[in-house]
């Protein structure tokens, strides 16, 4: 097989446990962020930009064009720092058509106003499923896997695949699927597809929790996870799947920043607009999720 011209490189925030990763063609230079962190303390209220400018210097150091910022998803666990990195080196955002589905719920959630546009507007460009794209060279294409959330896309890139919370590595499992307009029967079906990719393709995780105290790890294959993963290996029903989950899913804790994180995400990384005193405020709804 010809090597291929993909390079892929992970960048793990410890604060979020999240991965983001660059795309980057050998051939065109062209390439693609994942999944990037705009890092927020809640504790403060700051934000900062240490996590998105690694990697904004490292596609200047690779002579990189940046093509594509894409979302795998709305983010409940951290802010997205695509508007920033746009700014900084260009490049379309992408995430998946159904955001409008979250946009909906969630500007119902925030109250957000008439001008909060529900039509995924904010964005670049909405992945259809099974739409084909590039990254210079490299053949691309959005899966739509719904389950976490409505609007979740792997991207099918090359030989990899970017699962973003659709599943997480073997030994930990697969993402909640509690949050507003979460399934736990579309996860199972859209893990099922996404293991259907052929054996050998590299899949590169959203995050990691270092189940056990191990290091952080991303990456994976089809085979490894249809082996071994403790939450869908082969031979799991799709009942069994959505009794695990169920049990699960009502233990857990909301994220930390789930609230900011999405009533930022779901406009596409933008802060609100500052008030009148110049000053920009979160929201925070009182028993609403
Ligand atoms: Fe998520």
């Amino acid at each position: 097989m010809a090597k291929s011209n993909m390079l892929v490189e992970g960048f793990f925030d410890p604060a979020t446990s999240t991965i983001s990763y660059i795309v980057f063609d050998r051939h065109s230079k062209q390439c693609a962020v994942v999944d990037s962190v705009l890092d927020f303390d809640p504790k403060s209220g700051r934000t900062s930009t240490q996590s998105a400018d690694r990697i904004i210097a490292r596609i200047r150091e690779l002579g990189g064009k940046l093509e594509w910022i894409l979302e795998t998803h709305v983010h409940a666990d951290h802010l997205s720092a695509a508007p920033y990195i746009k700014e900084q080196l260009g490049g379309k955002l992408g995430i998946g058509k159904e955001i409008t589905t979250v946009q909906t719920v969630f500007g119902r959630v925030f109250n957000a106003g008439t001008e909060f546009a529900r039509d995924g507007s904010q964005f670049d460009h909405l992945f259809a499923d099974e739409e084909a794209f590039r990254i210079g060279t490299l053949e691309a294409r959005a899966l739509h896997t719904p389950g976490h959330t409505p609007a979740c896309i792997t991207y099918r890139i090359d030989d990899a695949a970017f699962v973003g919370d659709t599943l997480f590595m073997p030994d930990y499992g697969t993402a909640r699927c509690d949050f507003p307009g979460g399934d736990a029967h579309k996860l199972y079906r859209s893990i099922r597809r996404v293991l259907a990719l052929p054996p050998e393709t590299r899949l590169f995780m959203c995050h990691d929790y270092m189940p056990a105290g191990r290091e952080p790890r991303w990456e994976t294959t089809v085979a490894e996870e249809r082996a071994r993963n403790v939450h869908v290996h082969d031979g799991i029903s799709e009942e069994q799947f959505i009794d695990m989950r169920k049990s699960r899913d009502a233990k857990l804790d909301m994220p930390v920043l789930i609230l900011p994180s999405v009533q930022v995400n779901m406009r596409a990384g933008r802060l609100p607009e500052p008030e009148n005193n110049g000053m920009r405020y979160l929201k925070i709804p009182l028993n609403a999720v």
